[in-house]
């Protein structure tokens, strides 16, 4: 597998003069400006951070695209050829908050996953189940479910993002075990279902911190970390990212 890779997603946070300062103090430091190191900011704020992170190493993401893939009358959303057009590399698909707010499903998210895999850009689908879910063990199949819109872009490059909803910025974070056995399921189910390389990528997100991050990260079924609210400070944020760098 090729070296982890670490995604911050401000989720709806920021504003023009902070981003600023934050994004230049990402880009001077070297464990967080580098391949490897992508941020999913607002679409709003997609243009400023594609323009100052321009000749950087750093990646830009977007956390949602419409599900329509041509221009034309779909007022308030945004397609994937415009956030290939600001300079987007990847896209987050399906994130929990999309499911539970917006009631997000296959149907809508298979097309999001063409429609960006269209534009030359990386669809980021996010997995994972709730606490109740999990509670009568049907974690597995939930998330194999949620897993069948890859069938949409089928052959193509994509990563998969397994965010158990219960991890997500409640500080409880999954066991290693917990974790090492989702993740190795997914790459099975991936492999058997969608005929993918074994190049195939799937990042842990979940209260992802600088205290945990090591121990996450050197898992070998984890190919990288999506991290929500430490990505919104430089300091928690560079020692993720540090520990991505150790296992290239
Ligand atoms: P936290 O790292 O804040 O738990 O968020 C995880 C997440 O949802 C990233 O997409």
């Amino acid at each position: 597998m090729s070296s982890k890779l670490v995604i911050g997603n401000w989720k709806m946070n920021g504003r023009h003069a902070a981003n600023l300062a934050l994004l230049g103090q990402m880009l001077e430091n070297a464990d967080i400006n580098r391949d490897g190191v992508g941020l999913a900011a607002p679409a709003v704020y997609l243009a400023q951070l594609a323009s100052v992170l321009q000749g950087s190493a750093m990646a830009v993401a977007a956390q949602d695209v419409s599900r329509f893939a041509t221009d034309g009358a779909f007022t308030g959303e945004n397609s994937a050829q415009m956030l290939a057009d600001v300079g987007c590399r990847y896209v987050l698909i399906g994130h929990s908050e999309r499911r539970q707010y917006f009631g997000e499903q296959n149907d809508a998210l298979s097309a999001k996953l063409q429609a960006v895999a269209a534009a030359g850009m990386v669809p980021v689908l996010c997995v994972g189940e709730t606490l109740a879910e999990r509670e009568a063990g049907q974690e597995l199949a939930v998330i194999s479910q949620q897993l069948e819109a890859l069938a949409a872009i089928k052959g193509q490059e994509y990563v998969v993002a397994y965010e158990p909803v219960w991890a997500i910025g409640t500080g409880k974070v999954a066991t290693i075990e917990q974790i090492d056995a989702v993740h190795q399921q997914i790459r099975a189910l991936v492999l058997q279902c969608y005929g993918a390389s074994d190049s195939i990528r799937v990042l842990y997100g979940g209260s992802v911190k600088a205290d945990n991050a090591d121990a996450i990260l050197s898992l070998a079924s984890v190919g990288g970390a999506l991290v929500g609210g430490a990505s919104l400070e430089v300091n928690g944020f560079g020692k993720i990212c540090q520990a991505a760098k150790k296992l290239i």
